[in-house]
């Protein structure tokens, strides 16, 4: 018997560099899913028009319509769409909205997310300047599982990079987001194969070095 390819939706607002990366190497090492749909909550998304030179179907649902008040009603909408997809896997990558429960209880235990940050350290947004601010040695990304906090579900991977002298919040995101590109596929890999338990055991959270001051 054949078994299923998973069919994978990556969620995005911007750029997508992320996306890329993970879209060029399932098409390098012809991974066993489909990338059954990119969908944005902005149609300005550059990452929408990578998607399509890539082949891959994109879908838009604007938030604006919602506001804040209506938070769930959207969220439904998205979940909607996904299913519509037969989506399996949801794969945030830089999708700037917060999540409900009513999305995250849909796809429980399949939406992973990269963040800029060694979480628990710094949930949220600036997260380059906040570790510079602190005088941290040390930055990163990880990689989690999404539950309904903020940035706060079960963390699978971690990449570690150094903050070097005369870093600025760019610097420092743009040697970060080499290791996003290298961690985050790595890990969708192994979710949508069904070996995230082998490929990457549940890490410890481990604290970044901080500075004397
Ligand atoms: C990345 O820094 C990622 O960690 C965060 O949002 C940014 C998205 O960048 N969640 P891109 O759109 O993938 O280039």
């Amino acid at each position: 018997m054949t078994r299923k390819e998973p069919r994978v939706a990556i969620l995005i607002s911007g750029r997508g560099s992320n996306m890329t990366a993970i879209l060029d190497a399932a098409q390098r090492g012809q991974w066993p899913c489909t990338f059954a749909l990119v969908l944005s909550n902005k149609e300005s998304a550059a990452g929408l028009v990578s998607a399509r030179e890539r082949g891959i179907s994109t879908a838009v649902v604007d938030h604006r319509p919602y506001g804040r008040a209506r938070r769930a009603e959207y969220d439904a909408a998205l979940v909607a769409v996904l299913q519509e997809h037969r989506v399996d896997w949801v794969v945030l990558a830089g999708f700037m909205r917060i999540l409900s429960s009513v999305f995250t209880e849909a796809f429980s235990g399949r939406i992973l997310n990269i963040h800029p940050s060694l979480l628990p350290l710094y949930p949220g947004l600036h997260t380059h300047q906040r570790a510079l601010d602190a005088g941290d040695l040390e930055h990163g990304c990880t990689v989690h599982l999404v539950d309904a906090s903020l940035d706060g579900g079960p963390i699978l991977a971690q990449a570690r990079v150094p903050i070097l002298p005369g870093d600025t919040a760019d610097t420092l995101s743009d040697r970060v987001l080499v290791q996003e590109h290298r961690l985050y596929p790595a890990v969708v890999r192994a979710a949508v194969g069904g070996d995230l338990a082998r490929a990457f055991p549940a890490s410890t959270q481990p604290q970044p070095a901080r500075s004397a001051r």
